[in-house]
């Protein structure tokens, strides 16, 4: 997966340069460019040292972040269910890597968000996080983590936890943030809206995302939700919900999904994908992200492009 992700999202790599290699037993990803992309270099996920080759020796590059906030923002929760942090930034990077550049940050949606940790890659990947969802016993842990640690990290910020309110009645308690990135000075915004991902067209109403950004419930520690119950599979969930987050995307926007194959083989997926507008890429190093996340779970990631 890191190789795919270097020749997915570093510009400039050379065709067919990138291997597996091992140095002093341990493996890594060596690959050669025309250019120095040092902030795609900076973002790959499963990082440690970046190198560049001078002769027989390794010199080490001095990376470039995003932004000046500190990656225990995905680190430091540890729940059920926790989607892995670095497949997560793997996630918002494949998403972010597909847009045009510009300056000002990208909006992303995860409209399945848990506890955050897509939003919070967005964050320090310098972009806005927005997401839907159903366990407002997940927003209120996401809401009193970040608070705290907006505080102790003495960040420029704001924060709320409050009721959201629909035709006079109560849906659940929203979260919504802004924080000061201490280096750019960017401001960068977050909004958690509690209820089913189904109804987030609904929810979040004209607004539209650059990316949507999502792994989805396995069926197996998370069931799909329907009115607070758990009574249909992940693969309903993704018929249902794929066109509704198609329609969340600007033209040009991207989705980048994690789903569990056990249940929805690929192509079944992509089908749903072509059907609701979307076109996902399907060849070369697109279709080496898939892994092994333990016995029943089999997750494969799609990348596709609103039309
Ligand atoms: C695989 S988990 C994602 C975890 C998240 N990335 C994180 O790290 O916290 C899927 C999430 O989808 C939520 N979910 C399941 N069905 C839903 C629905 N119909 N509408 C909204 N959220 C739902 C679950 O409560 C769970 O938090």
């Amino acid at each position: 997966m890191a190789a795919a992700e270097v020749q997915l999202t570093v510009a400039g790599v050379v065709a067919d340069s990138v291997r597996i290699a091992a140095l002093g037993g341990v493996d890594h990803v060596e690959f050669s460019v025309t250019e120095v992309d040092r902030a795609a270099l900076s973002r790959l996920s499963s990082r440690l040292l970046v190198s560049r080759r001078e002769g027989d020796g390794l010199v080490p590059l001095d990376l470039d972040p995003a932004t000046g906030l500190d990656d225990d923002l995905v680190t430091i929760p540890k729940y059920p269910g926790k989607t892995n942090e670095q497949f997560t930034q793997l996630l918002v990077s494949l998403a972010t890597a597909q847009l045009e550049p510009r300056d000002e940050p990208y909006r992303i949606l995860d409209p399945l968000c848990g506890r955050g940790t897509t939003t919070s890659a967005a964050w320090l990947a310098g972009h806005h996080g927005f997401g839907v969802e159903s366990d407002q016993k997940a927003i209120d842990a996401h809401a009193a983590f970040l608070t705290t640690w907006l505080r102790r990290k003495r960040l420029k910020h704001k924060v709320s936890h409050d009721p959201l309110r629909r035709d006079g009645k109560l849906l659940g308690k929203r979260l919504d943030a802004t924080v000061t990135d201490p280096v750019t000075g960017t401001v960068l915004e977050l909004g958690i809206l509690p209820g089913d991902t189904r109804d987030s067209l609904s929810l979040w109403g004209k607004r539209r995302f650059d990316a949507v950004v999502t792994d989805a419930p396995y069926g197996v520690v998370h069931g799909s939700q329907a009115e607070g119950r758990r009574t249909r599979s992940a693969k309903d969930l993704l018929g249902d919900a794929i066109g509704v987050w198609a329609q969340q995307l600007r033209r040009g926007g991207v989705l980048a999904l994690a789903w569990n194959t056990t249940n929805l083989p690929r192509q079944q997926l992509l089908t749903l994908l072509e059907a609701e507008g979307l076109a996902p890429h399907n060849d070369g190093a697109w279709t080496e992200l898939a892994h092994r996340v333990d016995s029943s779970i089999h997750r494969d990631v799609v990348v596709a492009v609103r039309i």
